[in-house]
């Protein structure tokens, strides 16, 4: 069994080949970053020009590198939504034109689901029950998962997402495109306890998570700093890891509760902010401290990619589903 997974939410150009053991035989991703660099964020319009350039390409990458023909593929599972419009839309055309040239079963797929299928990438052995928490660019939620399929949300941002906070930041602090990774190498260097930022929510009784206050709050801290404060590297590092310790605190202190009311034993991290090296390391410490376990997956299969839509769509295959040729892209599904 072989599954072809399309992933064009956003402005990575991802084609992978999942095997029915979901082993991945390739994963090609062609990152637009260095065209929406100099916007300081990704231009929906650019972003679907580029996926025209470079789906045909990245297909072609993926196929060779898995040694095989498209004619051996048995499904097509694309990205659906959430996402761009104009992204979602020529993932979804490669897909059909697939689907339809060579006479393959066409899987349309969440993408919010297929972060959380990335987890079965790495460690197949996972089963539900567990929590997942979602964090990426453009969402960041707790979900119980109390089946594969059966989702119930605990939680989300009233605002930013974590990873959009990221990206904010950066920024606004001059340091660059995209946000999450140049913060969590920056942070490194930082004392995380030179500033304290609380956190919206933190102390609230609920599952929800704000970002968008503590994003303000770093900003401000940044305008009130001397020229001479500004252009010290130190400075800029202790900020920027203050940054992200209240963010991994917040997103620790909300899951733990989480972990607490469902009862569950084990936590699935999902979405490109999984790919932060600190808060691995503090969901890890906190979870051998608590006695349960932590899955993240591996850091190329944190952020988007084809193969979490493959091996998502290959369960749902093997469910019996099958999407129409006239399936749309649907720009604000939720899981
Ligand atoms: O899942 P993803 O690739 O795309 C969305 O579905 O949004 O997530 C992208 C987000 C961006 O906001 C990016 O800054 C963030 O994930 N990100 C990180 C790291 N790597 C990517 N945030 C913090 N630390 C990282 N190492
Ligand atoms: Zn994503």
């Amino acid at each position: 069994m072989l599954a072809l997974g399309i992933e064009t939410s956003c402005d990575d150009s991802c084609v992978a080949v999942v095997d029915g053991e979901k082993k991945v035989l390739a994963s090609v991703v062609s990152s637009q970053v260095d065209f929406h660099r100099q916007f300081g964020g990704v231009v929906p319009e650019v972003a679907a020009r580029k996926h025209l350039e470079f789906l045909l390409p990245v297909l072609d990458k993926a196929l060779c590198k898995a040694r095989v023909d498209v004619r051996d593929i048995d499904l097509v599972a694309v990205t659906r939504g959430p996402g761009l419009l104009g992204s979602l839309l020529m993932g979804m055309c490669l897909a059909k034109v697939i689907a339809i040239t060579c006479g393959k079963p066409l899987v349309g797929v969440n993408h919010l689901e297929g972060h959380l299928f990335a987890v079965l990438l790495d460690y197949p052995e996972v089963v539900p029950p567990f929590l997942c928490l979602l964090v990426s660019g453009g969402h960041t939620e707790l979900v119980a998962v109390e089946d594969w399929g059966v989702y119930r949300l605990l939680g989300r941002t009233r605002d930013d997402a974590a990873g959009e906070a990221y990206d904010k930041v950066a920024k606004v602090l001059g340091l660059g495109y995209p946000g999450g990774v140049i913060i969590d190498r920056l942070s490194r260097k930082g004392d995380p306890a030179r500033f304290f930022f609380r956190g919206g929510l933190e102390y609230e009784d609920t599952l929800d998570f704000s970002f968008s206050g503590l994003k303000t709050a770093v900003i401000r801290t940044f305008s009130g700093f001397s020229e001479k404060q500004r252009e010290d590297p130190q400075v800029l590092a202790d900020l920027v890891a203050s940054f992200q310790e209240s963010v991994v605190r917040i997103l620790i202190k909300k899951t733990i509760r989480a972990m607490e009311s469902t009862g569950y034993r084990q936590v699935v991290v999902g979405g490109g902010v999984a790919a932060n090296s600190y808060l691995r390391q503090k969901m890890q410490e906190e979870a051998e401290k608590r006695g349960f376990r932590v899955y993240f997956p591996s850091l190329s299969f944190c952020t988007d990619n084809g193969a979490m839509i493959a091996v998502c769509g290959l369960y749902h295959f093997l469910c019996g589903q099958r999407d129409s040729l006239s399936i749309e892209p649907e720009p604000q599904l939720s899981l």
